[in-house]
């Protein structure tokens, strides 16, 4: 059998990267709960929960029980003119956890944040606005298709690849956003945040104000409010949604990432009945999208048993205990003159360098000490299963401190 990195390096392209990679790449044999496994049999307590996503751990069994059952009953079925119970629960429950009533499926956080973005459109056009630009937020990240890229942070993301074939729309920081919003209230489709963590565009955590003052203005002037929850939702943030430190609904929504707990690609935009009423009752009529794999059966009874596992578990607790072993471990890393921050909020922990050199070093410190993490740009930082133990968390935390002295 050829060696499994020997095959990687010949036909597969990881994301962000050159092929072959230009980076290290480690083979994973398997997982469970919070540990990956390597071909060679090292264990990494995992530090990453894969991007966000497997806050319950990985192979929960809950989950992978759900989607044995579906399996064997409809792994998939198309969701053009036709539905299925695991869809139909699932926007039920979204709907009951959110306050928003219309909800579009879809097959991953980039793809529901397309779609975020032509339901806000086309909520203008049905009220007779023909607008299409968006104000968004300096250090924002909102997923790597084009009209993604487009309410991306214009300078630390990929704007200077792909330069005229994006959109181009309004970027502010968070303190501008009033004067921003009231300038240009004429020429918006719509204002996209990551409420309270921006996390890909340099995991900055805000105070709820902006988000206050989004909602007021954009409800003041009609424009729909969009809140990307993809990396936040389901209680990254110590709440369910990062809106709800600011008490706010936004007027569309998306999610995904944890939404099956980690194990399947599913994600949604939701969005308020004036919404979609407004495009279904309007010379419009539909929402224009409709992905292949839209309504994965698969997907949703994994999402279902995920929703409910969170429900039924103490996950604030849990969560806000994890905050605390953040803040209390990393404390003293403000003090190393290599650091320039340091913060956590949540289930997240986050150390920022000085210097954007070290991403690699990093890495290699935490591996070696047992801990998969995965630093970029100056950042090491940390999110975890809800359901870590604090040892786990501790041999984390020792991981990432450890790493910094070792510069
Ligand atoms: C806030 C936010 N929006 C959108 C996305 C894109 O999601 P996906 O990678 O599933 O396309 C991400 C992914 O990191 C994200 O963090």
């Amino acid at each position: 059998m050829i060696d499994t990195l020997i095959l990687d390096s010949k036909h597969t392209w990881h994301p962000y990267n050159s092929l072959p990679s230009k980076t290290k790449i480690l083979p994973v044999k398997e997982t469970y709960a919070q540990t990956i496994v390597l071909e060679d049999g090292t264990k990494l307590v995992d530090g990453m929960s894969s991007w966000w996503s497997a806050i319950h751990g990985y192979n929960h069994p809950v989950l992978v029980e759900a989607l044995k059952q579906q399996a064997d009953i409809m792994p998939h079925i198309m969701f053009g003119g036709l539905t299925h119970r695991p869809a139909v629960e699932l926007c039920k429950k979204l709907s009951d956890l959110t306050g928003l009533e219309s909800i579009f499926l879809a097959d991953s956080g980039s793809v529901s944040v397309e779609v975020a973005l032509k339901t806000a459109i086309l909520y203008n056009k049905a009220k007779g606005k023909n607008v299409d630009k968006f104000i968004a937020l300096n250090h924002s990240y909102h997923g790597d298709t084009l009209g993604c890229m487009g309410v991306c942070d214009p300078v630390n993301s990929m704007h200077s690849l792909y330069g005229e074939y994006l959109n181009k729309n309004i970027f502010c920081d968070v303190e501008d956003l009033e004067e921003t919003i009231t300038k240009h209230k004429d020429e918006l489709a719509g204002v996209i945040v990551e409420p309270i963590v921006q996390g890909a565009g340099g995991m900055k955590i805000h105070s709820p104000s902006y988000l206050k003052i989004a909602r007021e203005l954009c409800s003041f002037y009609d424009i729909p409010l969009i809140a990307d929850e993809i990396a936040t939702g389901f209680g990254h943030t110590g709440l369910m949604w990062g809106c709800d430190h600011a008490n706010i609904k936004p007027d569309i929504m998306t999610v995904g990432k944890s939404l099956t707990g980690g194990i399947m690609t599913l994600a949604a935009m939701l969005t308020s009945k004036h919404i979609s009423d407004a495009i279904s009752n309007s010379d419009i009529g539909v929402l224009m999208h409709g992905p292949t794999f839209m309504g994965n059966p698969l997907a949703c009874s994994v999402a279902n048993a995920s929703i409910d596992l969170l429900l039924s578990s103490p996950w604030q607790e849990r969560v806000k205990n994890i905050e605390k072993t953040f803040k209390k471990d990393l404390e003293v890393l403000k003090e190393h003159p290599l650091v320039e921050d340091v913060r956590s909020i949540g289930a997240i922990g986050v150390v920022e360098l000085k210097s954007d050199t070290f991403a690699q070093k990093l890495q290699d410190s935490c591996v070696k000490e047992g801990v998969w993490l995965r630093p970029f740009g100056r950042l090491l930082y940390s999110i975890v299963a809800y359901t870590i133990t604090e040892d786990e968390l501790k041999k984390i935390t020792s991981a990432m401190k450890k790493a910094v002295y070792n510069l």
